[in-house]
């Protein structure tokens, strides 16, 4: 007996990672899997075939999956993959369902078992499966790479002979996984750097990161810790105390975001004609529309002198270590469900029954009424690149 795993060739444009590396294919063989990839598919981040020892290679990707008890994927994959499927067969990839309707009903129709990785919980027991977070925060690190690219000044304090400059300073917009990796960024760095977000909580981990906190007054706590819209008045009175903290900032890094909703503004044009000459945004919530007026999901806007980034698929810039960390994140999530060659789902196992979407012809996201993660679907638009800009 053995679990016979697919790996999916991701085709959606600009996606680079892949939903498994040579290291994790090896522990998956040792949990009884027999593993099928197309070949080519870590070819976007420089992942030979013959890196992947004791994998089988299927070019045709429905042939591929015909067999497969559990396939494996980033990006939701094409409707006539899950139609070559297995009845009852299991797949584990990001999905959105909310913008994916014909694949949910596919995955209906052919009973798949389909665990949604953008709905593992949030909680402390899944922390190793939480492909939100590991991409996050690696978006996080990203935005101020990117970022200070465009900056026409260093970001620490530089002194030679001729002087002292810098250090520049970073304003850190919503301070969620990728929020605070920004933070702990562009505190490496060198820079000044603050942060502000709507969840009081984000205080102390901001501090802790070595930024100070731009207190505006309002606590807009949620369910289940993220954040809640703002009342009108409430964004009268952030934009008061937040428009001389993003006037005096070189480099702001924006990613709040809330749950099922377009993302936040938190930028006014009005704020972005008041920033210093020169000075960068780099919006990660382009996905979402961006938290920013002037932001153009996909594009570098130059509004004035202020130039406003907003890459979209950021995981994926990063493809090598993204796909690395996703990957383990799939096999802890796998770990739960595969055993001595058989797999046994224990629908009992709190981080499996939110996860899974679809089961047996039901549609777990209808039944738990649970609003999806993020506004928009992954991107298939063009990621924006330093090199692109
Ligand atoms: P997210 O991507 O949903 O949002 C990013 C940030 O934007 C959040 O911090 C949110 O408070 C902030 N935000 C929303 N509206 C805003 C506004 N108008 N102004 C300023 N900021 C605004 O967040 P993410 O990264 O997905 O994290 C969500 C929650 O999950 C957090 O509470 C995080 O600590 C928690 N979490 C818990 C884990 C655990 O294992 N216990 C693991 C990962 C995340």
């Amino acid at each position: 007996m053995y679990i016979n795993v697919a790996v999916l060739t991701e085709t959606r444009a600009h996606e680079r990672r892949v939903a498994l590396v040579p290291s994790v294919a090896q522990k998956l063989i040792k949990l009884g899997a027999r593993l099928h990839m197309q070949p080519g598919a870590g070819a976007a981040i420089h992942l030979d075939d013959a890196a992947f020892e004791n994998v089988a290679f299927i070019a045709d990707r429905t042939a591929l999956v015909k067999d497969a008890d559990v396939v494996l994927a980033v990006q939701p994959p094409a409707l006539d993959v899950v139609s070559a499927m297995k009845e009852g067969a299991i797949l584990v990839s990001f999905i959105y369902a909310h913008h994916e309707p014909a694949l949910v009903k596919r995955l209906l129709e052919k009973k798949i078992t389909c665990f949604a990785m953008e709905r593992v919980p949030r909680i402390t027991r899944a922390q190793a499966m939480d492909a939100l977070s590991s991409q996050s925060a690696l978006a996080g690190y990203y935005a101020v790479q990117l970022g200070s690219t465009h900056l026409a000044r260093v970001v620490p304090k530089v002194t030679g002979a001729a002087g002292s400059i810098g250090p520049a300073r970073v304003l850190v917009m919503g301070l969620g996984v990728a929020g605070l990796e920004a933070i702990a960024t562009a505190h490496r760095l060198g820079a000044i750097v603050e942060g502000y977000d709507v969840r009081p909580e984000t205080r102390e981990q901001a501090l802790s990161l070595g930024a100070t906190f731009v207190d505006t007054g309002v606590d807009a706590r949620g369910k289940g810790g993220y954040a809640r819209e703002l009342h009108a008045d409430e964004k009268i009175k952030v934009a008061a105390v937040l428009t001389k903290h993003i006037q005096s900032a070189d480099l702001i890094i924006t990613t709040a975001a809330i749950p099922g909703k377009a993302s936040p503004k938190l930028i006014s044009h009005t704020q972005v004609l008041g920033m210093k000459a020169g000075a960068v945004i780099v919006d990660l919530s382009a996905e979402g529309g961006g938290n920013c007026d002037d932001t153009r999901p996909g594009e570098t806007a130059q509004i004035g002198q202020i130039t406003i980034v907003a890459p979209l698929n950021v995981p994926s810039l990063l493809g090598e270590d993204a796909s690395e960390l996703y990957a383990k994140n799939q096999y802890s999530l796998l770990a739960l469900m595969m055993k001595d060659n058989v797999i046994e789902i224990d629908w009992s196992d709190e981080v499996l029954a939110r996860t899974v979407l679809t089961h047996a012809g039901e549609n777990k996201a209808e039944a738990d009424g649970k609003t999806m993660k993020v506004a928009t679907p992954p991107a298939s638009a063009p990621a924006v690149a330093p090199t692109q800009a």
